[in-house]
């Protein structure tokens, strides 16, 4: 096998083949996720509260993404790796914004950026047609996005108000928006089912939902959510292994073997070069 592009990504959507995408932030992680044979793997600002440590995505720093997009490319053979643009690092400028994507693509080796999107957000759609015409492949983001918690007063489901609401009126539209722009795929986060697959219906580019139900065209989850890492996950991912349990019980048990001297043992030690 060799690395996915935008073409396996096509076909795949076009035999109608449901889409795959994990998060990952480090190359061992990255490395088992690529094995168990993802489409692609998306490393998020929610390396914010899932592998830096902070509140929430808001402080994650270009540096810090593009060291962690590097990891998980280093990491990886197959799975299409896409750097998601942390907050603030678009939109100042025409400029700021083309130098932070190519960032992932020259020092990462990114083989794609991932943006928000507001409802009906101009400044992005621009970005996302100039990164598409330089030849930076761009995933759009919509429904609840991050980002913009300040506004949206923390993570509110989206689209409440029903699939034929002006709210989910302007989604679509800003989805056919960013169709028009380039993306190659759009990921719709926390919306009513019904409003996701009223968007995934008006769009030709394959929508990935997480938190959105089952009418869109592949499914994305943050892999500390699958692995049961870092405490509890999302309400509406599926644990598929509690790592932490597994890990807190291999360390207390190192511990314990160190205090009580079972670890280490004479297999543990290196002998002199002459010995035997
Ligand atoms: O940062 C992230 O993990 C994301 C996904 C939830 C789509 O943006
Ligand atoms: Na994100």
């Amino acid at each position: 096998m060799s690395r996915n592009t935008l073409r396996t990504i096509r076909k795949r959507y076009e035999d109608d083949e449901p889409l795959t995408m994990l998060t990952a932030y480090d190359a061992p992680i990255a490395r088992l996720v690529d094995r168990g044979g993802v489409d692609m793997i998306l490393v998020g600002d929610s390396a914010g509260h899932n592998h830096l440590g902070y509140e929430d995505t808001m402080p994650v720093t270009m540096d810090e993404a593009v060291s962690n997009t590097a990891a998980v490319v280093r990491g990886t053979e197959n799975a299409f790796v896409i750097g998601d643009m942390p907050f603030g690092s678009y939109g100042a400028s025409m400029e700021q914004s083309v130098e932070n994507a190519s960032r992932f693509m020259k020092e990462a080796g990114a083989d794609a950026v991932k943006l928000e999107t507001a409802p009906g957000g101009e400044t992005t759609i621009e970005l996302i047609e100039r990164f598409t015409e330089l030849g930076i492949p761009v995933q759009g983001h919509l429904g609840l996005t991050p980002q913009h918690m300040n506004q949206l007063g923390g993570a509110v489901v989206q689209g409440r108000e029903g699939p034929d609401s002006e709210y989910a009126d302007l989604l679509v539209e800003t989805a056919q928006r960013l169709e028009e722009a380039g993306v190659f795929t759009l990921v719709i986060e926390a919306t009513t089912e019904a409003v996701a697959k009223r968007v995934s219906e008006s769009v030709d580019v394959p929508t990935i939902g997480i938190g959105a139900g089952r009418y869109t065209d592949g499914q994305v989850l943050v892999v500390n959510d699958v692995l049961g890492l870092g405490g509890e996950g999302y309400s509406l991912a599926k644990e598929y292994v509690n790592l932490d349990e597994i890990i807190e019980d291999a360390i207390s048990e190192f511990v314990g073997d160190v205090r009580e001297g079972r670890f280490p043992t004479a297999a543990n030690a290196y002998e002199p070069m002459d010995a035997e």
